[in-house]
């Protein structure tokens, strides 16, 4: 099965309206139409709207960053699913720093995913492990417990049609430096996407686990992107920091053309 590949960019909190619609320019200057790479842009809730008007549809999509999991009633300062339903085409969905800064728990993330789905958005689950779960040789198990937990509520069909990002907590950058931070290497995101794609057939069967998309996040850059985009079973990238450098990100949409293709190393 051919699984299109996908390289999104987590914007988190960062930049103002007019920052982000000029970084949204540079992007569509320099980032050509490619039929087999889909390229998201997860951005804040303030800018889903705006920038809407600006995107070219058929260059990018827009994804949210979280969302709630009711529809709607007395949740001040939330934003709901069903809010986002006609703006976004995927949200991130237990990203770790909502987990971890945000409290977010297992059962939030659960009735996250099925939200994402009653709601017509593609849930890109986010998991991964801490850096003492890490030292502890434990990130099978947090892996499997965040899995088997946030799918519990979801048919095999929507498994199919869903994004997963595994991203070691460890060597998430924060933003600081993409460039030589403590980094896992493709090996460890090939047998993270093995282990996760097994995981997946015996729940869900071999349909499913042909067809999700697993990525690897984590300090990822345009120079370490195409070691990740070649292991095997990874179908993408969830790139924080180095996605707010137009430089960096075409080159990391780049190295993904040249990863299909086989172009160069
Ligand atoms: P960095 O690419 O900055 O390490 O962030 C990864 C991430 O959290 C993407 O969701």
């Amino acid at each position: 099965m051919k699984r299109k590949k996908l390289i999104v960019a987590n914007w988190k909190m960062n930049m103002n309206l007019q920052q982000a619609s000029i970084l949204l320019h540079r992007l569509q200057e320099r980032i050509q139409i490619h039929k087999d790479i889909e390229v998201v842009l997860a951005m804040s809730y303030l800018h889903l709207q705006p920038l809407s008007l600006q995107i070219d549809r058929r260059k990018f999509r827009q994804a949210a960053q979280n969302a709630y999991y009711d529809d709607h009633g007395p949740f001040t300062g939330e934003v709901s699913f069903s809010m986002l339903h006609d703006l976004v085409h995927y949200s991130l969905v237990g990203h770790s720093e909502r987990r971890v800064k945000f409290n977010e728990s297992l059962d939030d993330v659960r009735k996250k995913v099925a939200s994402a789905f009653r709601n017509g958005v593609t849930p890109i689950l986010c998991i991964g492990e801490q850096k003492d779960e890490h030292l502890r040789l434990e990130t099978k198990q947090v892996v499997h417990d965040q899995l088997s937990s946030a799918l519990l509520d979801v048919t095999p069909e929507e498994v199919a049609e869903m994004v997963i990002a595994y991203e070691p907590v460890w060597a998430i950058s924060n933003g600081n430096d993409y460039h030589g931070h403590d980094i896992a290497t493709p090996d460890d995101a090939k047998e993270m996407a093995t282990y996760i794609r097994h995981q997946i057939e015996s729940t869900f069967g071999k349909y499913a686990a042909n067809s999700v998309r697993i990525l690897y996040g984590a300090s990822v850059n345009s120079e370490n992107a195409r070691a990740f985009l070649d292991a095997d079973g990874i179908d993408g990238v969830l790139v924080g920091g180095a996605s707010l450098n137009y430089h960096e990100f075409s080159g990391i949409v780049n190295a993904a053309y040249r990863s299909l293709h086989g172009i160069g190393v």
